[in-house]
């Protein structure tokens, strides 16, 4: 693989490679081969995320641990660094002190590149009585509003308006915001973290029904609990929270990524290998690995917290078989790994059918998996994918990745796929995967990050 372009412009001359000058990074996969070993999962990138917005709410410092280095995690660090706030990062620590907080108006351009910049909404009003937001950014996979964000903090006592493209809210009472009970519309994971970061600190009792069961809100919780707040029924359907005026900073570690789990789990899948991947908390996962069971895959637990899965031909048999997922919030199937296990579904034997019943527009990946010679129809929000087999492999081709996890279903695909494989836009999947190309270099897999243009231009 060559990191050469041979152009043959006038004034160059044509027989000399030239480097192009860097421009956005790519990941350039030679596929076909399988893969080997042992992956370590890096910390939760959508618990980090509440989790720093959550130091906003405590006193002195919190110091997190196993946060995942991510170009996200670095946004969010800059947000609370807007706010006044000291960030300091050694290796997966960060260390955040919130006791210089001078405004209650975060960079609105950083949170414009994330969803959870929107959550400093709940803390900041809470603990100072204001906030003003810009509306936040994130992947592009739906309209994404945050109209149930609104509807919880009025119902703490918040006024709450939408004036200049930024949601503007002050404490009604002028002093604190007041427990309250009521019912979100969508079990939404954000609006459910952002509420229970406010209510922490309301006067009184809250109690949320309907909420999302995410095990992030787990680690969420289990942090704020940490800091000093009163949080029961975390990972249920209902929340109760007794308000407190002061939390103080805690050390927290930040829970293993799961669907970094999920992806290295269907990395073994499309590749037909065998790896093994810790740190696994299983039950996040059985949804997943009870259709990779279904499909023929042998998963084993060897330790606690250490999982194999095998994919390899003497395990399978003929080849892995296709079958159906509907997305849902947890404990349903994970929207996050839906593009995912598009791509394997379209190496497997037999019709699949995914539905995506979370976010309205999560299909952009199939244009670009359709390159691959991935045989997939898309009606609404209904796939219907014609699995190959083995008889007929994918084809490397140069695709572009849109969002996060759409990205790391073209890698997935590039893994499989015969011949090489180029996926321009890869900062999207740089959001949500710490050390990608050194993980899968790592299970043996022939992969480069490159800023110079690799096809014949
Ligand atoms: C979180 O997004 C995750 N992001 C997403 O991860 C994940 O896909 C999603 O939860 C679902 O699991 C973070 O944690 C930072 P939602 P979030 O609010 O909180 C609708 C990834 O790839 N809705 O549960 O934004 C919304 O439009 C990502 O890592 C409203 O209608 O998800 C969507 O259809 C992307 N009004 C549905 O709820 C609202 O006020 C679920 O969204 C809020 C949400």
């Amino acid at each position: 693989m060559g990191t050469f372009c041979f152009c043959s412009s006038m004034t160059s001359n044509f027989n000399v490679p030239q480097v192009l000058p860097p421009s956005d990074p790519k990941l350039v996969v030679n596929g076909g081969s399988t893969l080997s070993g042992h992956v370590i999962v890096s910390g939760s990138k959508n618990s980090a995320l509440p989790i720093l917005a959550a130091t906003l709410c405590c006193s002195g410092s919190s110091n997190l641990k196993n946060v995942p280095y991510l170009s996200d995690t670095r946004t969010m660090a800059s947000i609370l660094e807007s706010l006044g706030a000291q960030v300091m990062s050694f290796g997966g620590d960060m260390v955040v002190n919130t006791d210089g907080i001078v405004s209650v108006e975060p960079d609105s351009s950083d949170v414009g590149k994330l969803r959870g910049g929107f959550f400093v909404i709940g803390p900041l009003l809470a603990r100072f009585g204001e906030a003003c937001v810009g509306l936040p950014g994130g992947c592009d996979i739906g309209a994404r509003p945050v109209d149930l964000y609104i509807h919880g903090l009025r119902a703490l006592g918040a006024t709450v308006e939408l004036r200049d493209g930024k949601v503007q809210a002050h404490v009604s009472n002028g002093k604190d915001l007041i427990g309250a009970s009521f019912r979100l519309g969508y079990p939404s994971v954000g609006a459910t973290e952002t509420l229970m970061m406010a209510a922490c600190m309301a006067e009184g009792k809250t109690v949320i029904s309907n909420a999302a069961q995410e095990p992030e809100i787990i680690d969420l919780a289990g942090f704020l609990t940490n800091c000093g707040a009163v949080v029961e029924g975390a990972g249920t359907d209902t929340l109760y929270i007794t308000g407190r005026r002061k939390l103080y900073g805690s050390e927290y570690s930040i829970m293993p990524d799961r669907i970094e789990v999920g992806t290295y789990m269907l990395a073994a899948a499309i590749t037909r290998s065998c790896i093994s991947i810790s740190p696994v908390a299983h039950i996040t996962l059985t949804c997943l690995a009870d259709k990779l069971s279904g499909a023929g895959c042998k998963i084993l637990q060897l330790s606690d917290d250490t999982l194999e899965l095998s994919a390899v031909p003497w395990t399978i048999g003929d080849d892995l078989r296709g079958f159906s997922v509907k997305t849902n919030p947890f404990p349903g199937f994970p929207t996050d790994l839906q593009p995912l296990t598009m791509a394997l579904l379209s190496t497997c034997k037999g019709v699949s059918v995914i539905e995506e019943s979370v976010f309205e527009n999560r299909m952009s990946h199939v244009t670009e998996l359709q390159k691959f010679g991935a045989k997939i129809q898309v009606c609404g929000s209904r796939a219907t994918v014609s699995g190959k087999g083995k008889a007929s492999p994918l084809r490397g081709s140069q695709v572009n990745a849109t969002d996060l996890r759409g990205g790391m279903s073209l890698v997935l695909a590039g893994l499989a796929a015969e011949g090489i494989t180029e996926i321009s836009g890869i900062s999207h999947v740089d959001r949500g995967y710490e050390s990608l190309e050194m993980k899968l270099q790592g299970l043996g897999a022939n992969v480069i990050r490159t800023t110079t243009t690799t096809f014949p231009v």
